[in-house]
C-alpha cells in the first residue's frame, strides 16, 4: 500500500471527503431561519481541509457566502474562480484598501483609518464597497460600542462609494457552556444596537451574529447570515454544544471529512528496557516492535500528544511511544504482528472499523478540534475523494 499519487513526494496527505462537506452544508441549511443564508467560513485553509477543495464543495452544498479572515485568503478564492459573496471578517490594514475594492469583498470595519483608506480607494475606482460594522457585545475583540458605532456610521456616510450594509458581532462563550445567559445578553445588546442604528437612519440589511453553535442551537439568531465554520467540516463546536443540541431535541447529522494518512517508514525490534526518542521519555517493558513514521510536529502532529496518542495501522490502534520529533514519531506495533514498512497509517480519521476523531486527538494534545485540524501544515497535500 502507498499514498495516492497526488501526494507526490510528500510522506503524508489529507484525504478530503467532498460529499461530506456538501452534506454538512445541506444539513445546516435545513435548520436555517426564514430569510437567513449560510456563509461557510473557509479561513485558515478551510480549517485545515484545503480551501480550494472545500469552497467548491460548500458552494455545491448550497452555501451562498464564503467568509475568510484576510484579503490574502480572499485573493486566493477569487484567483481560484469564486465569484460569489465574500466576507473578510478579519483586519484589513488601510494599505490594502485598493485590493479590497478590486476583489469586491464585504469588509468588516471598526476604525476611521480604515474608512478613510477604503473610501478613497472606492472613490478612485468609482466602485461601491459594502461594509459590515463590528459591534462590541461582550467579546472585547474587534467591535464598537453603540456611541462609537453611530459616530462611525455618520463618518462612513461622507464617502459616496461606501455602503454601510450590515452589522456583525461574535459570541464569546456560546460553545463553552450549557449556560447560555452570557450569549443571550450578547444577543440582546446586538439587537438593541441594531434598533438604535435603525432609529438613526442606518438600517443594516445584513445582520450577522450566529456562528456554528448559534446556527444549530438558536434559529432566532440567524438574522440574514449565519457564519458557520467548524460544523461545515462535520465537527461539533464542543461537547457542551452537542449536549445543548440534544437537550433542545436537535438531531444534526454532521459528517467529518478529513483523513490524515502517512505510512510506516521502518520497523525495528528493540529489547526490553529500550528508551525511545528524545529525552528518553518511554522505556519498553518487553521486547517491542517499534514503527517509525515520517510525520512530526512540523507537519502539525502536535508534540503535546507524545506518549499519549494512537494511530491506526491495519485497522488497529498503535500507541505513540516517546516524544514526537520535528519530522518523525514512533509507534508500538508489537500487537500488530503483520504490520510492515509501507503500511498505511491513519493519524486522524477512519481505518477499517476503527476511528480517531479530531476531538480525540485534541484531548490528547490538550487543545480543541479547531486547532487540531488547522495546524496540519498547509503544504501537506489535500486530496479530494
Ligand atoms: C468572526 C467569526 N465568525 C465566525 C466564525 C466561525 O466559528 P465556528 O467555527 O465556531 O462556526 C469564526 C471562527 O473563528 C469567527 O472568528
Amino acid at each position: 500500500m502507498t499514498l495516492p499519487v497526488e501526494a507526490g513526494l510528500h510522506r503524508s496527505c489529507c484525504l478530503i471527503d467532498t460529499a461530506s462537506l456538501s452534506h454538512n452544508i445541506s444539513v445546516l441549511k435545513k435548520g436555517l431561519a426564514p430569510g437567513a443564508e449560510i456563509a461557510a467560513v473557509v479561513k485558515s485553509n478551510a480549517y485545515g481541509h484545503g480551501v480550494r477543495i472545500a469552497w467548491r464543495a460548500f458552494v455545491e452544498g448550497g452555501a451562498t457566502w464564503l467568509c475568510v479572515d484576510s484579503l490574502h485568503e480572499a485573493q486566493e478564492l477569487r484567483d481560484d474562480g469564486y465569484t460569489g459573496n465574500l466576507f473578510v471578517m478579519g483586519h484589513i490594514p488601510p494599505a490594502h484598501a485598493k485590493t479590497a475594492v478590486s476583489l469586491d469583498v464585504r469588509c468588516m470595519v471598526y476604525d476611521r483609518r480604515q474608512i478613510d483608506a477604503l473610501g478613497e480607494a472606492a472613490n478612485a475606482a468609482s466602485r461601491p464597497l459594502r461594509l459590515v460594522m463590528k459591534l462590541e457585545t461582550g467579546t472585547q475583540r474587534q467591535g464598537l460600542t453603540i456611541e462609537a458605532a453611530l459616530n462611525l456610521a455618520h463618518y462612513i456616510a461622507r464617502f459616496p462609494y461606501l455602503v454601510l450594509e450590515g452589522t456583525a458581532t461574535h459570541f464569546a462563550n456560546i460553545e463553552d457552556t450549557t449556560d447560555h445567559s452570557f450569549a443571550y445578553e450578547q444577543l440582546r445588546i446586538f439587537n438593541e444596537y441594531n434598533d438604535i442604528l435603525t432609529a438613526n437612519g442606518f438600517r443594516p440589511t445584513l445582520r450577522t451574529i450566529a456562528n456554528s453553535a448559534a446556527g444549530i442551537l438558536w434559529p432566532h439568531t440567524h438574522c440574514e447570515l449565519v457564519r458557520a465554520g467548524i460544523t461545515c467540516y462535520g465537527m461539533w463546536p464542543s461537547t457542551e454544544c452537542y449536549v445543548s443540541a440534544r437537550l433542545l431535541g436537535k438531531d444534526v447529522d454532521l459528517r467529518p471529512a478529513l483523513t490524515w494518512k502517512t505510512l510506516i517508514a521502518q520497523i525495528k525490534t528493540v529489547p526490553a528496557g529500550s528508551l525511545i526518542g528524545y529525552g528518553c521519555t518511554y522505556e519498553t517493558t518487553h521486547e517491542s516492535r517499534i514503527a517509525v513514521l515520517p510525520v512530526g510536529y512540523y507537519d502539525g502532529y502536535d508534540r503535546a500528544m507524545s506518549n499519549l496518542a494512537y494511530v491506526l495501522i491495519r485497522g488497529k490502534r498503535a500507541p505513540v511511544r516517546g516524544r514526537i520529533c520535528m519530522n518523525m514519531c514512533m509507534v508500538d506495533v508489537t500487537d500488530i504482528p503483520d504490520a510492515e514498512p509501507g503500511d498505511d497509517v491513519v493519524l486522524l480519521g477512519r481505518q477499517g472499523g476503527e476511528s480517531l476523531s479530531a476531538e480525540q486527538l485534541a484531548t490528547w494534545a490538550g487543545t480543541i478540534n479547531y486547532e487540531l485540524t488547522t495546524q496540519i501544515q498547509t503544504n501537506i497535500p489535500r486530496i479530494a475523494v
